[in-house]
């Protein structure tokens, strides 16, 4: 199980101007990888490839030896449902809903969310906020309101995580505790990490890192962990 880019391409505009320039990469089943590099570096382009919110201009995606543009939108939406969760800098909770509501949304959406209802409670208490399940987005702080994200994209257990910046409004006290909460998932229960940071620290706390300098991957990586 993994997932490969192979020779990935992607511009923007037009005239058009290409942003990553035939990159090579694998996430194996389980990896935690972090991506650095600076501001502009393609570092978000690139994950949204890899997690197939994005199509590459040229080049090819593999997600367990299965091009994702070849599955009918049907399983496309299954594989992103099911399989992966996002996190982004900006949580995009839903603010009419409270916690406990937005942990479940996925669930929801399948029909699931009394299945997955014990499951969200356990992981906003593992979380350490329980105590806000009922509470709306607007009367939580920041940390709070990124560790529900954090828990709306584990409830379905997914194999895959991608994390763009997900420390990037946090105080450094709260956004370690997140970084922790990435690394016992990935330990635990052997969930692939996909990190975008530009903190070397954090970079640090994966098993793999790749660094990306304007577009191009810095460091030899493509066969590091075939
Ligand atoms: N939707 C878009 N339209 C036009 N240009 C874009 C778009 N998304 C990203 N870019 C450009 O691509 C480059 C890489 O952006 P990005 O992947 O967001 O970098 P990073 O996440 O490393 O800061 C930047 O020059 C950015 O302006
Ligand atoms: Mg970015």
């Amino acid at each position: 199980m993994s997932i490969t880019g192979k020779n990935i391409r992607k511009s923007f505009g037009d005239p058009s101007i290409e942003v990553l320039h035939g990159l090579d990469l694998i996430i194996n089943d389980g990896e935690f990888v972090s991506i650095s590099g600076r501001s502009g570096s393609g570092k978000s382009t690139l994950l949204y490839i890899l997690s197939t919110l994005d199509k590459p201009s040229s080049g090819e995606i593999e997600i367990d030896g299965l091009n994702p543009y070849e599955l009918s939108s049907h399983d496309l939406h299954e594989y992103r449902n099911k399989s992966v969760g996002f996190i982004f800098q900006f949580h995009y909770l839903l603010p009419e809903l409270t916690a406990l509501e937005n942990v479940l949304l996925g669930p929801r959406n399948l029909g699931l969310q009394e299945e997955y209802k014990k499951r969200a409670i356990e992981l906003m208490e593992e979380f350490e906020i329980g105590d806000q399940a009922y509470k709306f987005p607007s009367q939580m702080s920041g940390g709070q309101q990124q560790r529900v994200a954090i828990a709306r994209a584990l409830i379905m257990k997914p194999q895959y995580i991608f994390a763009d910046e997900p420390t990037g409004n946090l105080d450094s006290i709260t956004g370690l505790k997140v970084m922790k909460f990435l690394q016992k998932i990935n330990k635990e229960d052997g969930t692939a990490i996909v990190l975008v940071t530009h903190e070397p620290d954090y970079a640090a706390m994966a098993e793999r890192e790749i660094y990306l300098i304007d577009g191009k991957i810095a460091s030899r990586d493509l066969d590091a962990h075939v």
